[in-house]
């Protein structure tokens, strides 16, 4: 059935098992009406002389054909039931919700539409589900994503749903990502070793959800008190750590305004006796002239090859600046205003050096990590600029209301409220993956953790 129609026959959207079952009945109503035929001719089969036996035969040839193909259909109906990939069952109970005109007709087809394909494939139980913007645009397929969650509610894909979705940059289908809900994904590392991930250039959170940092290295961690943010922001910091410092100087550098969560960690920039932590502009600006030297690095290296250069390609390591508890930070323990004596360290110059780093680290592998305990922004808060320009936005133990302040434009429809946890969060990475919010649960470090961040930092600027 290619085009949209309210008379549509309802085994059309049946699974290929009850089509074959369905044929098989029939075919065997049929075997037995040829032999409730043949029973009933045997009688005058002589007073017919040739003709009869003619008839014969074709009864004989319809009883054998359709006993066999009954017993065919059958055997390959039973067959499909348990054999049918999970994937095909997806993408027929989708067609069935989208396509069926007893279910609402979710994307609005008129009599005689073109329907859009629709594609469904697995990979590391991952299901991929396609549905191509024929007759229909990509706004109204993005938003059809609980739709398609409950569209799949049969025996094993009950525990299914959307957890993602991706559009293409072409507008012309959108990608929806289908997984068991109701695994915990949850990574549990016993030593900090088992964190090292085999490419600079990822961050993994939990079993198939790993973060492109080659790109959108800055990450914003939201959450209100204990949610999770610092442990979350030290399981990246020890992946980070483990690669050590590259030939180019590169810095992890932690501030911590609340002397708590990197208390006692080597080279932590805690504040001042007197709460200032004015310092953090200076260290902001070696950071901001690392940033340059390394993107002169880069750039001379591209005109050399006559290639575009990044900085993963010259084995760098990534460059971070995380500032813990940053509105604190940012209201209380920085200059707000700039006296005539010292016009270098206060808000602003504090802001705009953020900004530059923000906007023009990711070239050079550079970024920052901000965990804020209020997702709003604004006044007093995150400036809007620094939100939108974080390549990776977090919220732990999350409500819908906060995550409004994040993702102001992106759809929300695959995300549900639970029952959090420490360390569940709600994240999105404009890595090309991630585009769109999901849930995902930070790993659990069974190991002691600030002894081994210590341990990592320590051996990081002295190896
Ligand atoms: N992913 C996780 N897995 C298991 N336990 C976690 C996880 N994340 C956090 N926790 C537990 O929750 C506690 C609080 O986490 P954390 O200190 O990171 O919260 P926070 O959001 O930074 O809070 P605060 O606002 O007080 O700084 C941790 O000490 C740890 O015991
Ligand atoms: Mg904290």
């Amino acid at each position: 059935m290619k085009k949209y129609t309210n008379n549509v026959n309802r085994i059309a959207f049946c699974s290929p098992a009850v089509k074959s079952l369905f044929l098989s009945v029939v075919t065997g109503v049929m075997a037995f009406a040829f032999w409730f035929v043949r029973q009933s001719l045997s009688k005058i089969d002589d007073m017919l002389g040739d003709i009869g036996e003619v008839i014969n035969k074709v009864i004989n040839y319809g009883f054998n054909i359709t006993v066999v193909l009954a017993l065919t259909l059958f055997i390959v109906g039973i067959i499909l039931i348990f054999n049918t990939p999970t994937a095909y069952r997806i993408k027929l109970a989708v067609r069935k919700r989208m396509f069926s005109p007893e279910y609402d007709n979710p994307l609005h087809f008129k009599e005689g539409c073109l329907l859009p394909r629709v594609t469904c494939s697995e990979k590391f139980r991952q299901f991929s589900l396609r549905i191509w913007a024929t007759s229909t645009n990509v706004a109204d397929l993005e938003s059809i994503s609980n739709v398609i969650s409950s569209s799949i509610n049969k025996g094993r894909m009950k525990k299914y749903a959307v957890t993602r979705m991706k559009t293409d940059e072409a507008m012309n289908y959108v990608t929806y990502y289908i997984e068991d809900v109701k695994e915990n994904r949850k990574l549990i590392f016993k030593s900090s070793e088992e964190m090292k991930q085999r490419n600079l250039t990822k961050l993994v959170i939990q079993k198939g959800s790993v973060i492109d940092i080659s790109t959108v290295g800055s990450c914003l961690f939201s959450g209100r008190t204990r949610s999770g943010k610092s442990y979350g922001v030290t399981s990246f910091l020890i992946q980070l750590l483990l690669y050590g410092r590259d030939k180019y100087g590169s810095e992890i550098i932690l501030i911590d305004p609340k002397t708590e969560a990197f208390q006692g960690v080597p080279r932590t920039i805690l504040p001042d006796e007197d709460g200032s932590m004015d310092k953090v502009i200076d260290i902001m600006k070696d950071f901001d002239d690392l940033r340059r030297r390394r993107q002169i690095i880069i750039n001379n290296k591209s005109n050399e090859t006559g290639d575009e250069v990044k900085w993963y390609d010259m084995e760098m390591h990534p460059c971070y600046l995380v500032f813990d508890e940053f509105i604190s930070l940012r209201t209380t323990n920085i200059t707000q205003r700039a006296t005539k004596e010292d016009p270098e360290h206060c808000l602003a110059v504090f802001d705009s050096l953020l900004k530059t780093i923000v906007t023009m680290g990711a070239s050079a592998g550079c970024f920052v990590i901000i965990s804020i305990a209020q997702a709003s922004v604004g006044e007093g808060g995150l400036p809007s600029l620094i939100s939108e320009a974080m390549g990776t936005k977090i919220i732990f133990k999350p409500s819908k209301e906060e995550a409004k302040f994040l993702w102001k434009n992106e759809n929300m429809d695959t995300l549900v409220m639970r029952d959090f946890e420490q360390g569940d969060a709600w994240f999105s990475s404009k890595d090309g993956e991630h585009d769109f919010p999901s849930f995902v649960r930070f790993p659990k470090m069974d190991f002691k953790v600030k002894e081994e961040l210590s341990r990592l930092m320590e051996a990081y600027y002295t190896e």
